[in-house]
C-alpha cells in the first residue's frame, strides 16, 4: 500500500491568496463599520459570516491544498475570519447601545404627568342620594313606582283632593303643557288639563288606581315648579313620596317609619317631631321635622354653641306628611271603611344642601363635573 501524497504541486487558488483574504476581510470589516442600525448589521453579518459569504467559500478551498499550502491558507483565512467576528461583535454592541441609549430617551415616562387625561365621571349626588333614600323603603318591603312628568292636571291636583279654586293650586306654580282635545282642538294655558307634575303625590293616585292594598311604595322623581333659579330653588328639582295603604295604619305607623328613614340615613341617635300644617290630600297633615344633624339640638338656648345648619332651632324641617285624606281613597276606589294610609314627601335637592353642605342649589343643576366628583362613585 502506498504511503500518503505529500509531495503533489502545490495549487494555486485565487480564493486563498493573501491579498484576496486581506479584501474580503476589509470589505466585512467596512460593512460592519457602515451599519447604521441593528437591522442593518444583520445583513451584513449574513453577508460577510454566512455560509456563502466570501470567507466561508474561501475556507471550503482550503481542503484541497497540499498540506503546507493548507496549513498556511487554514491560519490566513482562520485569523481573518476571526477578526471579522471580533469587529462584528464590536459593532454590535455599540449599535445595541446606541439602540438602548435611543430608547431610554424616547420611550421615557414622564411620571409627574396627569395620569387620568379622560378622567372617569361620578354619578350625580342627586341621583345617588335618591337611591340610598329608596334603598332604605326598599329593605323595609316598598316597591318603587314612578309616573309621568308630564302629567294630567286630574291626578296631579283633582285626585289629591284639590278643589278648582283652592288656593293651593297657585300655591304650586304649575308649567302647564298644550294639548289636545278630543274632537283635535288645541288647548293651551290651564286650560290644557295637562301639566308638568308640580310634585310626586300624583304617583299616589297612580298606584292606589293600579293596584289592590295594601300598598308599600316610595316614589322618587323630577318634578317642576315655575320658579327663578337661584340659591334656594330651582325650576326642575326631585321629591321623594311614600305611600303606605293597608288595613289599621295610624299615625304612629307613620311616626315609626319617618323615625327608621331618619335613622338609617343620619346616624342611630336621630328622631323626628312633627307639627300640624295643612295638605288637601293628608288629613291630619304635618311637617316633618329632623333632629338638627350637626348639632343634635344642642344649640337649643345655648350661646356658647349657636349652629348655623338649624339656627340653633335643633331642628331641620324636611317635607310634609300625614294620613291619607279618605277623599283620596274615594277618588281612587280604595274603601276608607277598610284601609287607612300614610303619605310623606320631601325635596332631594334640600336634604343634599343639609347633609353634605351645599351652599348653592345652583350647583346642583349646572353640570360642573368639579362638583360632582368630590361625592365620588356610589353605585
Ligand atoms: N306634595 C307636597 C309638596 O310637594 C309634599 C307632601 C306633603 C307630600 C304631604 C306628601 C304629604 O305625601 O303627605 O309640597
Amino acid at each position: 500500500m502506498s504511503a500518503p501524497n505529500k509531495s503533489y504541486d502545490p495549487v494555486e487558488v485565487e480564493a486563498l491568496k493573501p491579498e484576496e483574504i486581506e479584501r474580503m476581510r476589509d470589505e466585512a470589516l467596512a460593512a460592519f463599520a457602515a451599519a447604521g442600525d441593528l437591522d442593518e448589521l444583520a445583513h451584513a453579518k449574513v453577508a460577510h459570516t454566512g455560509g456563502t459569504s466570501p470567507l466561508a467559500l474561501a475556507n471550503r478551498e482550503i481542503g484541497a491544498l497540499p498540506p503546507q499550502a493548507k496549513a498556511e491558507a487554514g491560519k490566513r483565512v482562520g485569523q481573518a475570519r476571526g477578526q471579522v467576528s471580533k469587529a462584528l461583535a464590536t459593532r454590535q454592541a455599540e449599535l445595541e447601545a446606541e439602540r438602548d441609549a435611543r430608547v431610554l430617551v424616547e420611550e421615557a415616562v414622564d411620571v409627574t404627568l396627569p395620569y387620568d387625561r379622560t378622567p372617569s365621571g361620578a354619578r350625580h349626588p342627586l341621583t345617588t342620594l335618591m337611591e340610598r333614600v329608596s334603598d332604605v323603603f326598599v329593605s323595609m318591603g316598598y316597591e318603587v313606582a314612578e309616573g309621568p312628568e308630564v302629567e294630567a292636571e286630574w291626578f296631579n291636583f283633582d285626585a289629591l283632593n284639590f278643589v278648582p279654586d283652592h288656593p293651593a293650586r297657585q300655591t304650586q306654580d304649575t308649567f302647564f303643557v298644550q294639548g289636545t282635545t278630543a274632537d283635535g282642538k288645541v288647548t293651551t294655558g290651564d286650560e290644557s288639563g295637562i301639566v308638568l307634575r308640580t310634585h310626586t303625590s300624583p304617583v299616589q293616585a297612580r298606584t292606589l288606581i293600579d293596584r289592590e292594598p295594601p300598598v308599600y311604595v316610595v316614589c322618587p322623581g323630577r318634578v317642576y315648579r315655575t320658579d327663578e333659579l337661584d340659591a334656594t330653588h330651582t325650576p326642575v328639582f326631585h321629591q321623594i313620596e311614600l305611600l303606605a295603604v293597608d288595613e289599621g295604619l295610624t299615625m304612629a305607623d307613620l311616626k315609626g317609619t319617618l323615625d327608621h328613614m331618619v335613622q338609617a340615613l343620619f346616624g342611630p341617635d336621630m328622631k323626628t317631631r312633627l307639627r300640624p300644617n295643612f295638605f288637601p290630600f293628608t288629613e291630619p297633615s304635618a311637617e316633618m321635622d329632623m333632629l338638627c344633624y350637626v348639632c343634635r339640638g344642642e344649640s337649643v338656648g345655648n350661646p356658647e354653641r349657636p349652629c348655623r345648619t338649624c339656627s340653633s332651632e335643633g331642628w331641620i324641617e324636611l317635607g310634609g306628611c300625614g294620613m291619607v285624606n279618605p277623599k283620596v281613597l274615594v277618588a281612587c276606589g280604595v274603601d276608607p271603611q277598610k284601609y287607612s294610609g300614610f303619605a310623606f314627601g320631601f325635596g332631594i335637592e334640600r336634604m343634599l344642601m343639609f347633609r353634605h353642605n351645599v351652599e348653592d342649589m345652583r350647583d346642583m343643576v349646572e353640570g360642573d363635573v368639579r362638583f360632582t366628583r368630590p361625592f365620588g362613585m356610589e353605585i
